[in-house]
């Protein structure tokens, strides 16, 4: 399972990425605007933290030539390992395979239904990214959309992957990745979720307390 995180905020981006086994970074238009400061000195500030981990970066053009104009732009500011967020618009359905044949790395994003990512996947995009809890809103289902999406393409013998997006709790987590899709971008609240349990912390407190009765206080294994 890649763990990626939904977000431009970089001080939580340092803070997840200094613990977690953190694949890389998605945003999109709206996720940016919440920095409000510039979009490339954003994109550059989380590529300085992330390093050369995935960075899912979106176009805004709406037109084919516009979305070719946008990567071609991304791909010169930022670079590295960069993937080239397109939504599965009619524009965007033709830009994909354009991008692909230019060598750069593609994401369909803003996806609601296995076809439009089986459609994507065969303009030979690299990963499609449905919208689990908006799909949740809509009583869409999001996590058959994903199972039937991750089940799409490997009967088609696809090399596309699937990258979950749009999560409101750790259930939806677990669901999709019991689906077998690959990858998931989650807000930095659901990494912090996944991880933490009220039972785990009383426990470790348990053996400190256990440990500090017989032998005291501020011992490690290597003082002893
Ligand atoms: O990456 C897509 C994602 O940002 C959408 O999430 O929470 O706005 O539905 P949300």
């Amino acid at each position: 399972m890649l763990y990626l995180l939904d977000t431009a905020d970089v001080r939580e981006i340092e803070k997840v990425a200094e613990i977690f086994p953190l694949a890389g970074v998605t945003t999109n238009p709206t996720i940016i605007a919440q920095g409000k400061r510039n979009f490339f000195a954003i994109l550059k500030d989380i590529r300085g933290i992330i390093g050369d981990r995935m960075l899912h970066a979106q176009v805004l053009g709406e037109t084919c030539d516009d979305i070719i104009r946008d990567a071609e732009t991304l791909q010169e500011q930022i670079g590295g390992n960069l993937y080239i967020k397109v939504p599965v618009s009619t524009e965007g359905y033709k830009a994909m395979p354009k991008l692909k044949q230019r060598g750069m790395k593609v994401t369909a994003t803003a996806i609601y239904t296995p076809g439009q990512a089986l459609l994507a996947a065969n303009s030979g995009v690299d990963f499609t990214a449905p919208y689990l809890n908006r799909i949740d809103n809509i009583s869409g289902m999001g996590v058959t959309v994903v199972q039937m999406i991750v089940d799409l393409f490997r009967v088609h013998n696809l090399p596309t992957r699937v990258l979950a997006a749009s999560f409101k709790n750790v259930q939806q987590v677990n669901d999709v990745s019991l689906a077998g899709c690959q990858a998931i971008t989650i807000g930095p609240e659901i990494i912090w979720r996944l991880a933490e349990h009220p039972l785990t912390t009383m426990s470790i407190e348990q053996f400190r307390r256990d440990w500090v009765g017989v032998y005291g206080e501020g011992k490690c294994i290597y003082n002893l």
